[in-house]
This record gives structure tokens, sequence and C-alpha cells, in this order.
């Protein structure tokens, strides 16, 4: 079987390799499939809002090494509870069935759709609508259930290791404790393989919930042995036990959804006043996600892009790409839709990290 036009879009936040793969759909399907590629504007909106283009190879061509994604991205268009604030809507409206409608004008066979869960729960829903979804997973913070990897995380891990790297220096010059907070959501991925990599001394992370005290106690212990400064890498989805996350914006609002972060800037308040040494916090925030791939990410991009046209041509439809264990596969979507992969408490990272001393925040 093969499809003579398929459409694309990136949903949700962006991150760096999302153009590498329009990149390697575009160039995959042209070039050795003979098929036509319609790119959606601004994630689903673009479908609601009928805004898109056709690719040409001119469009994908010099665009492997860019950061974030050509064709826009949005967190807000899930045309099944869409609210256009711009026509005075405060209610979340479905307008499902007009992207529907235009799937078909255009005569699309399938719709390949690069995000996370929430991207792959919208695309779960046009599968039971009819469409044809090959979903294929993006996230700096790796939490995309049924994968081992999504891309865009090696290369958020390479900036958050780099950062940390710098830190060393400056907290060693003033003998600070230097808190690093990363993003990551509520899987701790990020921050522990950044940790690792950047030789952290501390790391918090959503699966394990810490206390202050043994904070204050690594710390100590490490002044205690003369060392002139502590490194904490700090997810910014960290909770102390019995406690809660820390947010910058908490909203039941479909559109202002919840902002996680700030919550080093606490701690390090907390650290500073029980040891009396001085400590400072970074929050890395979006520079985690922007600018150039890393080769991995490239790489990782290139064959989810080749992984997912090949789906397309073989009619394996409602589905994700995967990596597991080195290998390609899929899933079928509605396996991926709200479940996180997070970091167990028996991961093998977590014991690498133990093994080199660093501290998780608990006793
Ligand atoms: O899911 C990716 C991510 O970068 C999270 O790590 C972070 O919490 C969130 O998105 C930030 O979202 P926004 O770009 O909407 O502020």
């Amino acid at each position: 079987m093969g499809a003579s036009r398929i459409g694309i879009l990136t949903g949700g936040g962006d991150c760096p390799g999302l153009n590498a793969v329009i990149r390697g759909v575009a160039k995959s399907a042209m070039l050795k499939h003979g098929m036509e590629v319609v790119g959606f504007y601004d994630g689903f909106l673009g479908l609601i809002e009928r805004r898109f283009e056709h690719l040409t190879l001119g469009n994908v061509s010099g665009i492997l090494t860019q950061g974030g994604t050509i064709l826009g991205t949005s967190n807000k268009g899930d045309p099944f509870n869409h609210v256009d604030r711009r026509n005075g809507e405060t209610a979340p409206v479905d307008v499902s069935d007009s992207c529907v409608e235009l799937y078909h004008e255009l005569g699309l066979e399938a719709l390949v759709c690069l995000g996370g869960d929430g991207t792959m729960s919208i695309g779960g829903k046009f599968s039971e609508k009819g469409l044809n979804i090959v979903g294929v997973p993006k996230t700096i913070d790796k939490d995309v259930a049924c994968t081992d990897e999504t891309f865009g995380f090696d290369s958020a891990r390479a900036m958050a290791t780099d950062a940390i790297d710098r830190l060393h220096t400056t907290a060693s010059a003033h003998q600070r404790v230097m808190f690093v907070e990363v993003m990551g959501r509520n899987a701790g991925w990020l921050a522990l393989e950044s940790c690792i990599a950047g030789g952290g001394d501390i790391v918090l992370i959503p699966e394990i919930p810490y206390r202050i005290e043994a904070i204050i106690s690594a710390v100590e212990e490490r002044h205690r042995l003369g060392k002139r400064f502590s490194i904490v890498v700090v997810s910014e989805g960290a909770a102390p036990v019995g406690g809660s996350q820390t947010y910058y914006r908490q909203t039941d609002d479909a559109v202002k959804s919840s902002r996680l972060g700030g919550c080093s800037r606490v701690i390090a308040d907390q650290i500073e006043s029980a040891t009396g040494i001085e400590s400072r916090y970074a929050i890395l925030g979006h520079l985690q996600r922007g600018g150039t791939p890393t080769p991995y990410d490239r790489l990782l991009a290139t064959r989810f892009a080749v992984q997912a046209v090949a789906m397309v041509i073989n009619g394996e439809f409602n589905r994700m790409v995967t990596l597991c264990g080195g290998e390609m596969g899929s899933v079928p979507i509605a396996d991926v839709v709200g479940k996180q992969r997070k970091v167990s408490l028996d991961s093998s990272l977590l014991k690498v990290a133990q093994e080199v001393g660093t501290s998780f925040g608990v006793f």
C-alpha cells in the first residue's frame, strides 16, 4: 500500500530535534516514496484554523541542525477542548469534526504527530474518529511511556551538564552551595542524568521526596571534610516528604496551564539559614529546550522519522514510534496515553549515583 499525501505537525512544548524529524519525514516520504507532505502550523491549531503549507525539499533543506520547529508548535490547540479567546469564548468547544473534514479535504492518508503525552492523547482521539495517526515521541523530560528514549533529552542533558560544569568553578571560588534547577516535570531523568554526568553532590528528584534535614546534613558533612562547595541538582518537580511541589503559577484554566518551578530558591534559602553557608540558585529554564540538537538527537530524530514513514507505508496506524533496547519499534498510542515513564526506585542509574556518593536528600 502506498500513501500519496501525508500531514505532519509538532505539538506541545518544543525541543531540539523537531526539525530533524520534519526533514527526515519529508525527505523519506518525498524522495523515496513519491508522497506529498503537508505541514500544519502551530500544532493542532493549524488543523483547527486551516493553516498549513505543502512542504518542498527546499523547505526542509538546512534545518537538521536548527532548534525549534519550522512549523511552530503550541500547547493551546486541543481540538476536542478548544477555547478560542479571540472569539470571546471561555468554555471549551469540540472542533474536532472540522479537523477531520480538513484531513479528508486535503486527501491525507495519514497524519504524523510529533509530541509528548498530550499530543499522543489528541492523536489517539483522532484515531477513534477514523484518522490514520502515527505518533513520534519528543520531550526533554524523557517521560513518554513505552519508549526508552525521546529526542530532545540528550540535548537538554548536555546543556544541563555544561551548566553544572560552569557552576562548579564559581561555587568553589566562593565556597558556596550552588543549586541548579532543571526541567523534567514529574520525572527526574534530566536531573539525575545531568547530576551524574556533571558530578553533582546532591540530587533531588520528584520520585524521591527529600528531607531538608538530610540535605543540611550532606552539605555540612562536605564542609567538615574541607570541600569548598556543594552542587545540588534539583528537578523542578522535587518536593519534600509530605509536602507539595513548587509552582510559578497554578491554575485550573485549560489555556493557562500550571507551571512548575522555583523550588531551588526555596531550598537554597532554607539551607543558607540552617547552615550559615552562602547558597545561590540557577534556574536553567528554557535554555534547556533551545539551540541546536546534539548529534545523538539528530540521529535519533532521523531514525524516528524514517520509522514513521515506514509505518505509513505498511499501514501501521494509530501507533507511536518507539526505541526499546536499542531497537526501533512501535506501540498502540492507547498504551501510551495517560502514563508517565518515571525513574523507578530500582533503577540502575540510582545505584550508580549512590555508588559515587551522591545524596538524594534522604537519610
Ligand atoms: O515538558 C517539557 C517542559 O519543558 C517541562 O520540562 C517543563 O515543565 C515545561 O515543559 C515548561 O512548559 P512551558 O514551555 O509551557 O513553560
